[in-house]
């Protein structure tokens, strides 16, 4: 396992099982332009093995997710810096979004501009009691750039992602799970078993049909019905051409448990 990186940390809790954290804790892991660079590389690194099953992301340290894009890098930054930039922290969140395993956002504390938008672009967004969510860049006189706004819209609604962006307000982790923002909220000191069982119980599943429900998923969101649902029909023939398929439905005529292999 490449760990080269200078800030972040990706492990392998069992072979595909990945875990990266966002390692810059003094700055609340605020991504500065070396740390998304580093996250298209890690990323990369987990599309080129074809053992992947799942991904959990979460921050170092005990306050912050991601505090956001870093704000020490926005001084002195011209439009067109300001542009690259965007186009940048949109492709790793792109690039994640497009990851054909689950990815789970395992928010321990503040998810803020940057943090909040990387959450959107996974699957999962599980929650600590303490986490806090929001797109405060209006604050700092400019709007969300990674996709947030966008994301959030999508995810939730335009209401919120109006509400959200305009006032830069924060909401806590209740708020997130009242809004369909985050899935599970869990106590602080649960958050990372919870993440993990999570990801424990979906590499039991198989993997094929994990990929396929997350393609129909995400594509289809931005088809309109008739397109998507002709989408579902042909991924849903795809599962008829592994071996899982035949052995979840014999598992069940047998009343034992399915064993799946990835093939
Ligand atoms: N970029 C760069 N550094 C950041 C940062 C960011 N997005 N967010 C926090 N930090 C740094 C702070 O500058 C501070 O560094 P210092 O100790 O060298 O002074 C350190 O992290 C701790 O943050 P601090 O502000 O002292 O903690 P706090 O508990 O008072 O406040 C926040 C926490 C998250 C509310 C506050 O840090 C904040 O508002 N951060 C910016 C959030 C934001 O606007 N994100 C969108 C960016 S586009």
């Amino acid at each position: 396992m490449n760990n080269a990186f200078n800030n972040l940390i990706l492990e392998q809790r069992a072979p595909g099982n990945y875990c990266l954290s966002i390692n810059r804790p003094k700055q609340l892991n605020a991504l500065s332009q070396e740390t998304i660079r580093e996250l298209m590389q890690a990323i990369a690194q987990i599309e080129n093995d074809p053992d992947a099953r799942v991904l959990i992301i979460t921050g170092a340290g005990d306050r912050a997710f991601i505090a956001g894009a870093d704000i020490s890098e926005f001084q002195g930054l011209s439009a067109l810096q300001a542009r690259a930039l965007a186009q940048a922290g949109q492709s790793v969140m792109h690039r994640l979004e497009q990851l054909d395993i689950p990815v789970i956002a395992a928010v321990n504390g503040f998810a803020l501009g940057g943090g909040c938008e990387l959450a959107l672009a996974c699957d999962w967004i599980i929650a600590s009691q303490s986490a806090k969510f929001g797109q405060p860049e209006v604050n700092l006189g400019i709007m969300p750039g990674f996709g947030g706004s966008q994301r959030l819209m999508r995810r939730v609604s335009k209401a919120m992602a109006m509400d959200l962006c305009m006032t830069g307000r924060m909401i806590d982790a209740q708020e997130a799970l009242r809004i369909g923002l985050a899935n599970q909220v869990f106590a602080d000191d649960q958050l990372m078993n919870e993440a993990n069982a999570l990801a424990d119980m979906l590499c039991t599943k198989p993997p094929v049909a994990i990929k396929l429900i997350k393609q129909v998923l995400r594509d289809g969101e931005n088809m309109g019905l008739d397109q998507a649902c002709a989408l579902e029909v042909e991924l849903f023939s795809l599962c008829f051409t592994t071996e899982d398929q035949e052995e979840g439905a014999a598992a069940f005529i047998e009343k034992r448990k399915a064993v799946f292999t990835g093939k």
